[in-house]
């Protein structure tokens, strides 16, 4: 099963993730992240710039999720201008170092294709971070996704769209449409690595790492991976059933050293 890692803080949790990205890029010249958008990583890319140290991470490659369809690269809510923003620049990376899926309208229909032969020609992901809808999607998986889906197009839910309207004027400005890695695409990457803070994601937690295993709650593809870590607060683990079974398994591991 999943393993399951319930902290104090988000801020423990970024420390804690940021920690094994530092064991990852520092056992490996050329390391493949898999990043997220959405409020939920950003403990995550805070603590890695604050403990970058003088690393060389001129080998390292980044692989977003997912974008919106419809907004130019520069518009501060597209994803690879977030990703840009909180992550790369604080990290000192060039632009080239990271691959964003391409939502120009006119490109369309290559664009998932030419995201899957870049992923594949960079030799996959190590490690991917994922955050969770209140729906239970990941990337922009919605309910009723494939579990075998690769790159491709898809409609957001007005769920969604609701969700995100906090970063835009108003509703009608959240794009409709989104280029988004499939659940097949996630379910390639080395480690996974779901983080979830609050209340309002606590039921789609319990749906993915609980729950049957079904397109109704995308995230329940996780339970098919042989190596996910789920990083919760304990609002985000308040609905899980089991959570007398995970909490504190971690820590007493022999020889553990995080995630
Ligand atoms: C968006 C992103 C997801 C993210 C989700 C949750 O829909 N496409 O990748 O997990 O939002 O966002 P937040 O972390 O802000 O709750």
């Amino acid at each position: 099963m999943a393993e399951v890692v319930v902290l104090g803080s988000a801020e423990e949790a970024g420390a804690l993730v940021a920690d094994a990205i530092w064991r990852l890029v520092d056992s490996d010249p050329a390391p493949v992240l898999g990043v997220a958008t959405g409020s939920t990583p950003l403990v995550v890319y805070r603590a890695l710039a604050a403990t970058r140290g003088g690393r060389d991470l001129s080998g390292l490659r980044a692989f977003a999720l997912d974008e919106y369809v419809g907004l130019s690269p520069d518009h501060p809510q597209s994803y690879r201008r977030t990703l840009l923003t909180e992550f790369a620049e604080p990290l000192g990376l060039d632009v080239g170092q990271v691959v964003v899926p391409d939502g120009d309208p006119a490109r369309l229909p290559s664009a998932g294709a030419a995201f899957e032969q870049a992923l594949a020609e960079a030799g996959g992901v190590d490690l991917q971070l994922l955050g969770i809808g209140t729906d239970g999607h990941i990337g922009f998986n919605e309910p009723g996704s494939s579990l075998a889906s690769r790159t491709r197009v898809k409609t957001l839910t007005e769920q969604t769209r609701r969700d995100n309207a906090r970063f835009f004027d108003s509703l009608e400005n959240v794009p409709i449409h989104c280029v988004t890695q499939g659940l097949g695409t996630i379910l390639d990457a080395r480690h996974l690595v779901l983080l979830a803070f609050g209340a309002a994601k606590a039921a789609a937690v319990a749906a993915a790492v609980e729950g049957p295993v079904s397109a109704s709650c995308p995230a329940s593809i996780i339970q098919f991976h042989p190596h996910v870590t789920v990083v919760l607060d304990a609002e985000a683990a308040g609905e899980l059933a089991n959570l007398r079974y995970y909490q504190g398994v971690w820590e007493r591991k022999p020889g553990w050293q995080g995630i």
